[in-house]
């Protein structure tokens, strides 16, 4: 059908006006219109995209209302790392930063540098190709994230489109930054949790992180969820030399920025920078943990470098960790999913960093002992981000001689069979491989959100599967039969129904969250992940070797000793077993990057190719290579299309091998 020229014309004001009101409202407080007013323009948007659905673009406002769920998100590997900072909490440590950029530079003057809150929220990459939002995904590890594309897209502050300049200039571009939400909104978002009797979220950050991590992206477009850029990347940002430099670009191109950024000169305007933020922080609508410092050239930046995943150009300052005086009750001792006892102490509720706290961690005997602490003890607790807080310190002065030592077991408090402490280590544990309590924890996080996220399998039910004998091991739970599950407390025939089929999917995850959902002592989301890209296959893994495990690159002697301990149970071989037979996916794991098949290999790209240079650009980055822009002796291919010039002649006298299209995936 061909769309009239003056439908065309109309969609494209309409989306020019939306866009533009949805900004004076979503971010920057300060409607023109009245609601009613911006519905009608919404409407007769989606009116038109129903009559002609060839014109819905993908950078359309309708296009953030949400999708249909997914069945679980891809994983995505960023084109360039996403790196952490060092952080420092005093201003003598960062004096020190500021000393080791100095020498680093070779230079004794003051140092430019961008100051700004550092944001407590999730960070996010978009990636934009050609102007156009494309693909947004979380931080992850750092190297690969999850797709969350369709929920980052409802967010109303995030451009869906760029300017035709900064497209052409930068066809590739990646901006980074924190979703949050605010504390008014969490507070607002909080109390219809209470109303529509669901679970309350503990804090801003475990807000927006529950969710952005939606399947269905419908629940996430009703979320308060607010995006703050701090950065740019991309392998070529000529244009821009600084740090300054990209927050004006981001500015320009309408993203919401940090308030109280500046641009100081040395030590004293950081610290002073440090003490208004931290005066000013509780008074803040949203949560900040600190301050980011970042050396404002690029050149600087540059000649710096990195060193273990953190630039040498930026540090974390971060602000002290809110304390709390607190009376400790009682302790409580649970049993771990890996049989770890831990002592939790219960406290008489106090409120910190936002949050009632009424539980604190004492992780073990030895604590216990050096902290000197009694039940009946005044203590003072520390409570920093979203961890649960830790008693720092014990107030005997306010002792009156009614407190009570704490003796610890020596029997499980679950199965209550003896518990030892393996040489060595600072844990009791208990070793009985049927104790229920482990197994309620193993379920717990067999069903979690990084693991096999079983939508409706929580702690509650978990014991009440366990207590009621219907599940013994985790396979048991790909077996559970309708009628079993109806005898439960509180189960009516849609959850029971809903559970089935949470259960159901669930055998359709790929092999890293398998990994994770097994409960290896020290295998979490990270260590799963390498050992999937590096065996692939779940056999391979189950019967590498300890030397082998050991080689790995970030898998530590000890994690390498409990996989194959892991491994030579005959019961969790058997579990896997039984797993396997219930259709529990363990296919070999193929990640995005399609192996790591140009590792090291360096390539130039000239000619006119069937594709823009980006899209080259980006599968072999993708596939691990680099791609530079000049040809030297040590670059490995030079992928050559139609009139390639003098690079063509380059590479044939250093005798660089040339490729063309065809070749270059055949390569990959
Ligand atoms: S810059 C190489 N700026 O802090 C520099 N990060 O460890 C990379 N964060 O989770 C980060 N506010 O999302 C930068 N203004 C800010 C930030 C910020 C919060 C988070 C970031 C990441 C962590 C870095």
């Amino acid at each position: 059908m061909t769309i009239p020229g003056n439908i065309q014309e109309e969609y494209k004001k309409l989306f020019d006006k939306i866009n533009y009101h949805a900004r004076m409202y979503y971010e920057l407080d300060n409607p023109e219109i009245s609601d009613a007013e911006y519905d009608k323009m919404f409407d007769r948007l989606l009116q038109i995209e129903k009559e002609y659905p060839e014109i819905v673009a993908t950078e359309s406002p309708s296009q953030r209302v949400g999708g249909e769920p997914l069945p679980q998100f891809e994983t995505v590997k960023h084109n360039i790392r996403m790196l952490s900072l060092q952080k420092v909490t005093t201003e003598d440590e960062f004096i020190e930063f500021d000393e080791r950029v100095k020498k680093g530079l070779g230079e004794s003057g003051e140092i430019e540098y961008i100051v700004e809150p550092k944001l407590d929220g999730l960070a996010v990459e978009l990636v934009y190709e050609n102007g156009i939002f494309m693909l947004g995904s979380t931080r992850g590890d750092g190297s690969h994230g999850e797709n969350i594309t369709q929920n980052l897209k409802t967010i109303k502050t995030i451009p869906l489109k760029l300017s035709a300049e900064t497209s052409k200039k930068y066809p590739v571009i990646e901006v980074r930054g924190e979703v949050i939400i605010r504390r008014s909104d969490f507070n607002k978002l909080n109390a219809k949790m209470e109303i529509e009797e669901a679970p309350l979220f503990v804090n801003p950050r475990n807000a927006a992180a529950g969710s952005l991590r939606q399947l269905d992206s419908k629940i996430t477009a009703s979320r308060p969820l607010k995006f703050i850029a701090y950065g740019i990347s991309a392998n070529d940002l000529s244009g821009l030399r600084s740090q300054m430099a990209v927050v004006d670009l981001l500015q320009s191109e309408n993203f919401p920025v940090n308030d109280y950024l500046i641009l100081g000169k040395g030590i004293d305007d950081v610290s002073k920078h440090f003490e208004k933020l931290n005066s000013i922080r509780s008074n803040l609508n949203y949560e900040i943990d600190g301050m980011v410092i970042k050396v404002n050239d690029f050149e600087k930046q540059k000649q710096l470098g990195e060193i273990s995943r953190a630039p040498r150009w930026a540090v974390a300052w971060k602000f002290k960790a809110e304390i709390a005086t607190t009376i400790l009750k009682d302790i409580d001792f649970s049993v771990g999913r890996t049989g770890t006892i831990t002592p939790v102490a219960k406290l008489e509720p106090v409120f910190v960093s936002g949050a009632t706290i009424s539980n604190a961690s004492l992780h073990n005997e030895d604590e216990i002992n050096e902290l000197d602490v009694k039940i009946g003890d005044t203590v003072v607790i520390q409570r920093a981000g979203d961890v649960i807080p830790d008693i720092i310190r014990v107030i005997k002065e306010k002792r009156t001689g009614t407190e009570k030592t704490i003796i610890f077991p020596h029997t499980c408090p679950s199965c209550h069979q003896k518990i030892s402490r393996p040489e060595g280590e600072a844990a009791w544990r208990c070793f009985n491989s049927a104790c229920p309590d482990q197994i309620i924890e193993r379920i717990f996080h067999f069903a979690s959100n990084s693991a096999m996220e079983i939508d409706g399998l929580g702690g509650k039910l978990a014991t009440q599967l366990v207590e009621k004998g219907l599940v013994k091991d985790l396979s048991d739970l790909y077996f559970l039969k309708k009628e079993n599950l109806l005898l439960l407390d509180l189960m009516a025939d849609k959850r029971a129904q809903n559970l089935l089929d949470a259960i159901e999917t669930s055998k359709r995850r790929e092999l890293p969250r398998i990994i994770v959902a097994l409960g290896i002592f020290g295998v979490g989301e990270t260590a799963a992940l390498i050992l999937a890209e590096y065996f692939g296959d779940f056999d391979k893994l189950k019967s590498a070797s300890l030397d082998e495990l050991t080689e790995i690159s970030g898998i530590g002697p000890v994690i390498a000793r409990s996989i194959t301990e892991y491994f030579a149970n005959p019961g969790n071989l058997k579990m896997i077993e039984n797993m396997k037979n219930a259709g529990v996916n363990f296919a070999p794991f193929k990640t995005d990057k399609k192996s790591s098949r140009l590792t090291g290999k360096t390539f130039v790209i000239t000619g006119t190719l069937s594709r823009p240079r980006d899209y080259f650009k980006k599968l072999i980055l993708n596939a691990d290579g680099k791609v530079v822009s000049t040809i030297s002796k040590n670059t490995d291919y030079l992928l050559a299309g139609e009139n390639a010039g003098s690079k063509l002649e380059k590479a044939q006298k250093l005798g660089v091998s040339i490729i063309n299209e065809n070749e270059i995936d055949k390569l990959i």
